[in-house]
């Protein structure tokens, strides 16, 4: 039998299968497809200090090979998450992933002090969201701003703190530097990459937000290779995701550098989908005779 434990940031997570953030809601009504507490952990929903009701109708686009979604961070904020959520998450079984976002630094760092004294075992820090107060640059493409605000959210923070990098950087291993050296106990990547899709006969967009972000398969291509030059690139555990359907599409990640991955859109398609891929990866660590599923880890033969 092979060990599917995996080691991340001084804990253990039962398998490196994680439900990627904004695809899974807080896991709560998971149960009725699935057992939730088989997976390794739960990437929850995108917290903001205040409630959120996102972007205009309609949020999903389909395309041949992935989807264009624009649903604006939509969330009831930390406090009503806290009265009414947090108690049902606590009870979930696995580990607990808090995605947080905000518009200014002092956002982030608010979410992070409400959430320090509950049951969260990590935070992740999702840098991809316009900075309302500094012009509206996204603090995820900025050398400067994501600096900044992973050192004010790291002293706050009292969990290891993740951080979640997007492809829109341009230079993603020179944003992953910078994160490291602002106090980054990890990454995770990627976000979705921006697009967007338009119904040429209706001379429109289709998103009511005109543009959005692509994930699903189409982008596995290119989130691997920015898994594999991050990953080399710095000397933290590194969460791989884009486009994973299949336990063999978690092992590419996890030779590519990943110590873990998450699945993002294969959850929409089918709730059983990250049972499956738990299940997947384990059969292909056993056809490959290893003891430990954390043995694929940076194991590419390049
Ligand atoms: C509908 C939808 C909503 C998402 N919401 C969030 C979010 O709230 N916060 C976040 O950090 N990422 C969010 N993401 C990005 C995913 O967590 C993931 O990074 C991305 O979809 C790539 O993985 P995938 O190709 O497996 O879906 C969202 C993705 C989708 C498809």
């Amino acid at each position: 039998m092979i060990n599917m434990q995996v080691g991340f940031c001084g804990k253990t997570l039962k398998n490196p299968v994680i439900a990627a953030s904004g695809t899974f809601a807080f896991g709560t009504q998971h149960g009725w497809f699935i057992d939730v507490s088989r997976l390794g952990g739960i990437a929850l929903k995108s917290l903001t200090r205040e409630k959120r009701i996102g972007n205009a109708p309609p949020r999903i686009a389909e395309t041949p090979s992935g989807i264009v979604n624009s649903v604006g961070l939509q969330n009831p904020g930390i406090e009503a998450f806290l009265e009414s959520e947090l108690e049902k998450v606590e009870s979930l079984g696995t580990a607990l992933f808090a995605n947080v976002a905000g518009s200014t630094v002092d956002d982030y760092v608010s979410v992070i002090e409400r959430l320090n004294g509950t049951a969260i075992d990590f935070y992740e820090l999702n840098i991809s969201c316009p900075n309302v107060k500094e012009g509206g640059v996204s603090f995820g493409t900025d050398e400067r701003l994501a600096s900044e605000c992973v050192r004010r959210c790291k002293d706050a923070a009292k969990k290891p703190l993740i951080v979640k990098l997007t492809p829109a950087a341009g230079d993603v291993v020179r944003i992953a530097k910078a994160v490291r050296d602002a106090g980054a106990d990890a990454l995770s990547l990627i976000n979705t990459v921006p697009a967007m899709a338009v119904d040429a006969r209706r001379k429109r967009p289709i998103l009511g937000n005109v543009t959005g972000g692509l994930s699903g398969p189409c982008i596995k291509p290119i989130a691997l290779k920015m898994v594999y030059d991050v990953s080399r690139a710095v000397d933290i555990p590194v969460i791989g995701m884009g486009g994973i359907m299949t336990g063999e599409d978690a092992a590419e990640f996890m030779l590519c550098g990943a110590s873990a991955v998450m699945t993002g859109t294969a959850n929409l398609l089918d709730p059983h989908a990250p049972i499956r891929i738990i299940d997947e990866l384990e059969a292909f660590g056993e056809a490959m005779r290893l003891n430990d599923i954390s043995a694929l880890t940076g194991a590419l033969e390049v």
